[in-house]
């Protein structure tokens, strides 16, 4: 493997041989095996939190202790796999955020992406201070200069500390998207567009808190020439998730995997999910009944999202997304990025990284 021309990502004092972020995705897509094997190929595993209890046990009777022993456990096995870098995303609606928040501080991973709402208040554990050191370094996920702009300035007033790195999604993403159905198509929300954007804002934080605060490009990179294309844009790395999925060290079933193997591209779909946010995801039985009106009853032991109206919800997007996890897409489905029906075999992380790099030189 070459990699001259691919640039290094510096995140404070962390520095990735190749500039390729994994997105975490849930519910069990990205636990310890697809995160440390990339972070094994020189980029950064990120483990997706949402719904991680979901696969213990005792996750009916007992969700926020199975939630918070499922992280650990997740955590722990990933850094036993890998000394490279390892991250965590956490989604801010989560009724539990903090107990989170608080486990992947004390497992000293080494970032912590915060998504789907704004990471403000409470936060307190992620500030270093004379006290006290914090290895993990912070990196909030946006999908406008708007939002980027809230976080920095109430975490520059309120903690005079504001974040390491910053994740701008565009709506070609897959799963939860930060944008009202009507935007998903609409030219002046691409992340081309988004981009530069948000990149001015940050700049002056660059200066007055004077640290290095990259901007990662996320969202539909798919190839080593869109990855050139983003880094040319200003970009310091991207963030890629669907493309990690067809690889054989992704946490999810081998069927999970094969609805993006057999996916076209009219069958990827935007959804309106139980959240409250569109959500990009492969079309099938489930959700074409769902669409129709059809109703999948469930019992919510323990309301996982802040935001989710469970009594009027249609189904239970956790069940839902762990049952696509373990393969019964007959009661769930598969969430997955506009670029998915690209796919056509499974390969290894290290070869998929490898391409990537290759393709990105001959860019
Ligand atoms: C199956 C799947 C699950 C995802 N789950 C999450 C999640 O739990 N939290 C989150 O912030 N983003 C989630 N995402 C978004 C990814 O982390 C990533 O930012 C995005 O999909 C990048 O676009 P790409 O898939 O086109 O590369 C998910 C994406 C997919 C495909």
């Amino acid at each position: 493997m070459n990699f001259k021309k691919i640039p290094k990502l510096k995140i404070g004092n962390l520095e990735a041989k190749i500039p390729i972020i994994q997105g975490g995705m849930a519910v069990g897509i990205s636990l310890s095996g697809l995160a440390s094997a990339v972070a094994n190929a020189g980029g950064i595993g990120v483990i997706g939190t949402a719904g991680i209890g979901m696969l213990e046990p005792d996750a009916a009777k007992n969700f926020t202790e199975a939630n918070k022993r499922a992280l650990r456990k997740v955590i722990r096995k990933a850094k036993e796999m890998t000394r490279g870098i390892i991250g965590v995303n956490i989604m801010v609606a989560l009724s539990d955020f903090y107990d989170m928040v608080k486990i992947v501080v004390e497992e000293k991973a080494d970032l912590i992406f915060l998504g789907a709402g704004l990471p403000l208040k409470g936060l307190q554990m992620l500030v270093p201070d004379k006290l006290k050191k914090v290895k993990t370094k912070i990196v909030p996920i946006v999908s406008s200069s708007r939002a980027a702009k809230i976080i920095f300035q109430y975490w520059k007033k309120n903690y005079n500390h504001v974040p390491d790195a910053v994740v701008v999604e565009g709506p070609l993403a897959g799963g939860h998207l930060g944008f009202k159905k009507e935007q998903i198509n609409n030219p002046d929300f691409t992340l081309e567009k988004i981009l530069p954007e948000v990149i001015s804002v940050i700049k002056p934080y660059e200066d007055e808190f004077d640290k290095g605060i990259p901007i990662i490009a996320a969202g539909g990179i798919y190839t080593g020439a869109d990855i050139y294309k983003y880094i040319k844009l200003g970009a310091q790395g991207v963030q890629m998730a669907t493309r990690f999925v067809t690889t054989y060290e992704c946490d999810a079933s081998i069927k999970f995997k094969e609805t993006y193997l057999k996916c076209k591209k009219d069958d990827l779909m935007i959804i309106d999910s139980p959240v409250g946010l569109p959500g990009r995801a492969v079309k099938n039985k489930f959700l074409e009944e769902v669409s129709s009106g059809i109703r999948k009853p469930f019992k919510c032991s323990w309301k996982c999202l802040k935001t989710c109206n469970f009594k009027k919800a249609p189904y239970c997007i956790a069940l839902a997304l762990t049952n696509a996890q373990q393969g019964k897409l007959e009661d769930g489905f598969a969430f997955a990025g506009s670029n998915a029906y690209r796919a056509d075999k499974i390969i290894s992380v290290k070869e998929l990284i490898a391409n990537l790099s290759e393709e990105y030189e001959k860019a």
